[in-house]
């Protein structure tokens, strides 16, 4: 698969930061109390690991994703059929994370799930997701949700999706309904992930024009099966175009959260690698202008903003550069490069000045040794940009479990807890045993302050 949709790879004030952390305080003191070893304060960083939706819940047969998964031709080289069949045993993996020590789950709510035909809403599905968030709490875990993770309701697709005039006001009402719901139980909420990887995964490249051919059958074989003559949904189409009305969809959802919860951090997510130029004539910064600008803009505006990260990007004068030959590699052909969070981090609050959640981080791979050593890496080079002063508020693995990996299927192992594809059954892998002891370590320094 030679297409990157879906797949991977100035300080602010100490007054306002203070002010964010303390946004929230019941729900992140209480965080800190449950948590055996968390107990800060007011504002314990967050440890947590992440999943979405579509990628673990399985069945979920209203949303576009899972359309396209079943036409013909389709760029998927499986369907998502029961995922890890999380819909079901959510209750498992919260205890997964509760027993890993660490204080933070990260999830998506499947719009497609709550209103899965346009103007019929599902009590029984916003009871699901409030289920979820209070088991978080009493868990000890900050609730940090997702309100859109790529995926779509199917007729919202057909409709003709974020190219549709009504679609930010479509998804602003879908947002209100949730918070309204489960709102006050929720550490921080994330309106879109990665509204911007299409753009990151064209930029510089030609498109594979097999990759773009199939893509192209691929919609017009789900329009034609949802009876309408478009199917739009994100990361596919015209990237650019795209951008508008998903940034006026993000305010406008921002602005209703705020509304229903006026205390409530409300940010998104970027896909952000560590971007490097190579000889002096370099397009890194047109790169940032495409790429990242347009989000980073309005993100100055947002609570905070989620940086995800998975390796580094050389860019020279004609743009992206191959990985180096001699690099270590991931599954998926990414460079192992775990110290590229740091650098993201940085850039993305030199960017906007706002704090920083590590909303994903990881690699795939078979090798669990290797895993341990990105973790490693990793979290050194979150807590170094930490101590410099930038506010980060929590480092979020990528991801709790081995999951369906959008095109890829179930090849790429992202999990720190394997799933058996036969039995659902869940096996903690040591890696996640590393991450839990430097949270564990970090939180009880943390506690103890500077000596
Ligand atoms: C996405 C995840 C995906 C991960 C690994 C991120 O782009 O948010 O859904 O599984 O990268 O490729």
């Amino acid at each position: 698969m030679t297409s990157t949709f879906l797949n991977r790879r100035n300080f602010m004030s100490a007054g306002a930061f203070a002010a964010m952390l303390a946004a929230r305080p019941a729900i992140l003191t209480e965080t800190a109390k449950a948590g055996t070893p968390n107990e800060e304060a007011v504002s314990p960083f967050l440890w947590g690991a992440a999943t979405a939706g579509h990628q673990v819940e399985g069945n979920n047969i209203a949303s576009d994703i899972w359309l396209l998964e079943q036409v013909e031709p389709t760029l998927f080289s499986e369907p998502s059929g029961d995922a890890c069949d999380s819909f079901e045993r959510w209750h498992e993996d919260v205890e997964l994370v509760r027993s890993l020590s660490l204080n933070a789950y990260r999830f998506s709510i499947e719009w497609s799930r709550v209103e899965p035909a346009e103007g019929q809403v599902s009590l029984s599905a916003l009871q699901h997701y409030q289920r979820m968030v209070v088991a978080c709490r009493k868990a000890g875990l900050a609730p940090i949700i997702t309100l859109s993770h790529f995926t779509s309701p199917r007729w919202f697709a057909a409709k003709g999706g974020w190219l549709h005039p009504d679609a930010p006001a479509t998804f602003a009402r879908h947002c209100e309904r949730v918070i309204r719901h489960l709102g006050n139980d929720v550490s921080h909420v994330i309106t879109f992930n990665e509204p911007n990887l299409q753009l990151l995964g064209e930029w510089g490249r030609t498109p594979d024009p097999v990759v773009r051919q199939t893509m192209k059958d691929m919609l017009a074989s789900a329009a034609h099966a949802s009876g309408s003559d478009q199917f739009s949904l994100m990361n596919t189409g015209d990237a650019a175009t795209m951008v508008a009305p998903v940034l006026e969809a993000h305010k406008r959802a921002r602005q209703v959260i705020k509304n229903v919860c006026g205390d409530l951090p409300v940010g998104m997510t970027l896909a952000i690698p560590d971007d490097q130029g190579v000889g002096p004539d370099n397009r890194l910064e047109d790169k940032r202008a495409a790429v990242y600008a347009p989000f980073l803009d309005v993100a100055q505006n947002d609570d905070f903003l989620g940086v995800q990260t998975y390796s580094r990007s050389l860019i020279g004068p004609e743009g992206p550069l191959p990985v180096p030959e001699s690099a270590e590699q991931t599954q998926t052909g990414d460079e192992f490069y775990p110290q590229a969070i740091g650098a993201s981090i940085r850039y993305a609050h030199g960017q906007t000045g706002v704090p920083i959640l590590v909303t994903e981080n990881g690699l795939a791979t078979e090798d669990d040794s290797q895993r341990a050593r990105f973790i490693r890496a990793a979290t050194a080079s979150v807590i170094e940009a930490r101590d410099e002063g930038i506010p980060v508020l929590g480092y979020l693995h990528w991801s709790l479990l081995d999951n369906f990996e959008w095109f890829a299927g179930y090849g790429p192992k992202f999990g720190l807890v394997a799933v058996d594809r036969k039995t659902f059954k869940r096996t903690i892998k040591p890696s996640a045993n590393i991450l839990a002891s430097i949270a564990r370590s970090d939180l009880s320094q943390r506690k103890r302050g500077p000596t």
